[in-house]
């Protein structure tokens, strides 16, 4: 596999990052997950646009302009003839001598790399998924797509330990997202829940979309929180991202929701999604 590190694109044996580097002492990073549907960019002016706002919230310059980026990620997809999957890319603060404090001059790492997925043909898209309910315990900028990633990490081993294939986590009663994607259920009446954007959740680019593919089709969205107990009283429930697009949910804490298989809104919202994305 080909990577991109700071200006080269490098087998991925060859590549180095500095042992000093902020992004692996401090989590000093972010980063972002574009999807890529048969060899093309999904939403990628999306996923540029939150990883400018990302840095801006910390601070950190952008080593590169918009106009780079798009190109090495095209360079990269066809060096690695990526048909589909994501490129993942992450930018650092840089190496510094080991400081809490923000070096005066940083010269941040960029590092790409491409990703095969089969998010189209998903075995789950078509099962659903079972969830279970946990704390949030991450910090409270979850809108900065950092790379601490350690608490959704555990969330996801809890959710496998319990034989589910991941976690939702709620504060203060109610669900802010899932482990890596947003959380949504859609009511009896067939409205579609999902929590409004604050900085208690990551402003997905999925979710974006998927809201306003959703209003296009004349559905109903509510943008408000929910509770784990209405969830599993919901109609259906699914989540979004952009390694999972549009998947269902159908269990949530051992509760089975409608018939236990997928249903029909998160059904045709996958549908809209992927044939907008294709
Ligand atoms: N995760 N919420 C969280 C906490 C996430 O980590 C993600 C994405 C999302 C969905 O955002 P988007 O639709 O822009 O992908 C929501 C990526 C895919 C990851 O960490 O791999």
């Amino acid at each position: 596999r080909i990577v991109y590190v700071n200006g080269e694109y490098l087998p991925e044996e060859d590549a180095k990052i500095s042992v000093f580097d902020r992004g692996f002492l401090f989590a000093d990073g972010v980063y972002e997950v574009t999807s890529v549907l048969n060899g093309k960019l999904v939403d990628f002016d999306g996923h540029a646009k939150r990883l400018q706002r990302s840095l801006d919230e910390l601070d950190m310059p952008n080593p590169v302009t918009f106009e780079e980026l798009l190109e090495i990620n095209r360079e990269l997809i066809a060096r690695n003839g990526l048909e589909e999957g994501g490129v993942y890319l992450q930018i650092t603060r840089g190496a510094a001598d080991r400081d809490f404090a923000y070096p005066a001059n940083p010269k941040p790492t960029i590092v790409l790399f491409t990703l095969v997925m089969n998010i189209s043909g998903s075995p789950k898209a078509e099962t659903g998924l079972k969830v279970i309910s946990i704390e949030d315990q991450r910090w409270g900028r979850r809108d900065i797509k950092t790379v601490q990633l350690l608490y959704p990490s555990m969330g996801k081993m809890m959710a496998k330990a319990a034989g589910a294939d991941d976690a939702w986590m709620v504060e203060e009663g109610v669900v802010t997202e899932g482990t890596s994607n947003n959380a949504y259920i859609v009511t009896r009446d067939g409205k579609i829940v999902t929590r409004q954007l604050s900085n208690a959740i990551l402003h997905g680019i999925t979710r974006a979309a998927v809201l306003r593919m959703a209003e296009e089709a004349q559905m109903v969205v509510e943008e408000r929180p929910f509770t784990i107990e209405e969830a599993q009283n919901a109609a259906e429930a699914f989540i979004t991202s952009a390694t999972t697009f549009v998947t269902p949910v159908v269990e949530i804490d051992g509760a089975t929701l409608g018939d236990g298989a997928p249903g029909p809104i998160a059904k045709r919202l996958r549908e809209i999604y992927m044939d907008e994305a294709r």
